[in-house]
């Protein structure tokens, strides 16, 4: 037995609890087939902590996040919060995890997986085989960029006012996450702003180039204006290996990646932040997709982004780049075999709900180690 792993789950709002349950059915899978423990806690983020709390992050459940070694998220929000103030909506406590952890590089992949192709609306041979990963910036930007606020102005009109700020130190940290990342990939990074009206984006160009002239002349480097980027990802998503931007740009642009993929249900998602002298470093990891609430509560949500996320845990957090194969492995086979839910069903296909899925991953998962 190795020793345990610590989970901090928060499963959340909307479909978040039922396709967390399927991460939890692969953890006790790990724990009988592979011996590898993991002591998993849960608590309330979100909308159901609103409810619970009156805020959406309790100070208790930050303070657990501290001490464990990843937290896995479902997703927060819902209509029945859309009218609360900005400090304490489901969304709120999402954001206060990513700042006080200081998640800074969010790693969004888009892969297509060969029996999704059809799925994508775009052709078939525009992103069948395609592979991207998206860095964004994730806690700076305008997002937190100070002043902000709905101020009054004399003459009796409102003024909302939002900064995009970013540092020296900020943009470098994430462009080196990048440029890690593409040296175990195809060895390109993209870099996105809009240097052409932008003094942060003219900087973080110049950083950006700077970090890469610094340690990284081994991988490429090529820049891209945020708007060209949207218009190149429909026009020829395959040009892009790793594509780093900003909060804002990269809050976008992994919206339209994912859904090259076919589906919002498929992509998961990495929030690192700096490690300690031991390595260890903090970690969030969710699906891309959201509460969904329009789906909640009836089985039938796809769990596959939140299992492929605990995917990513095992491998970023953990190590376990075997295990991490393993279960993207078993999701591969499950959709070859024509399993789908509702989101990515086709003609010919067998659909399933949330459970029938996660039994499919679990007997892949059986076969493979059989
Ligand atoms: C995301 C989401 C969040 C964001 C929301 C829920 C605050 O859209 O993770 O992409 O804007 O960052
Ligand atoms: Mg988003």
């Amino acid at each position: 037995m190795t020793a345990n792993k610590s989970l901090l789950l928060l499963p959340g709002d909307g479909i978040g609890p039922e396709v967390m349950a399927q991460v939890v059915r692969v953890c006790d899978w790990l724990a009988a087939k592979r011996s590898i423990a993991f002591d998993l806690t849960e608590d309330l983020v979100g909308g159901c902590a609103y409810d619970a709390h009156g805020k959406p992050l309790a100070d208790a459940t930050l303070k657990t996040a501290r001490k464990v070694d990843a937290v896995l998220l479902g997703a927060v929000g819902g209509p029945q919060y859309d009218q609360l103030d900005f400090a304490v909506r489901p969304e709120a406590g999402l954001l206060a995890l990513r700042k006080e952890r200081g998640l800074f590089a969010n790693l969004r992949p888009a892969m297509v997986f060969p029996a999704l192709a059809d799925a994508s609306t775009l052709k078939r041979e525009v992103v069948e085989g395609l592979d991207i990963m998206i860095v964004r910036e994730l806690t700076g930007g305008v997002y937190f960029g100070e002043p902000r606020g709905i101020f009054p102005l004399d003459d009796g009109q409102e003024k909302g006012v939002n900064t995009q700020a970013y540092t020296t130190s900020e943009i470098r940290r994430v462009a080196e996450v990048a440029f890690d990342l593409a040296r175990k990939r195809a060895g390109r990074v993209c870099s996105v702003e809009k240097a052409n009206v932008m003094e942060s984006g003219r900087l973080w160009r110049k950083v950006v180039t700077a970090t890469h002239a610094a340690g990284f002349t081994d991988v490429g480097l090529s820049h891209m204006y945020a708007d060209n980027c949207a218009m190149q990802l429909v026009r020829d998503p395959k040009q892009f290996d790793v594509i780093v931007t900003d909060n804002l740009f990269g809050d976008m642009l992994s919206d339209e990646a994912a859904m090259l993929t076919g589906s919002l249900g498929m992509l998961p998602s990495a929030s690192l932040g700096a490690g300690d002298e031991t390595g260890r470093r903090p970690a969030l990891y969710e699906p891309v997709h959201g509460s969904a609430p329009d789906i909640a509560g009836q089985g039938i949500a796809n769990p596959i982004a939140m299992i492929l996320s605990f995917a990513m845990c095992l491998r970023y957090s953990f190590g376990l780049g075997e295990e991490a194969d393993l279960v993207e492995g078993a999701v591969a086979r499950v959709l070859d075999r024509g399993i789908r839910t509702g989101d990515i069903m086709a003609e010919g296909c067998t659909r399933v709900g949330t459970g029938g899925m996660g039994d499919a991953i679990l007997a892949e998962l059986d076969l493979a180690v059989a």
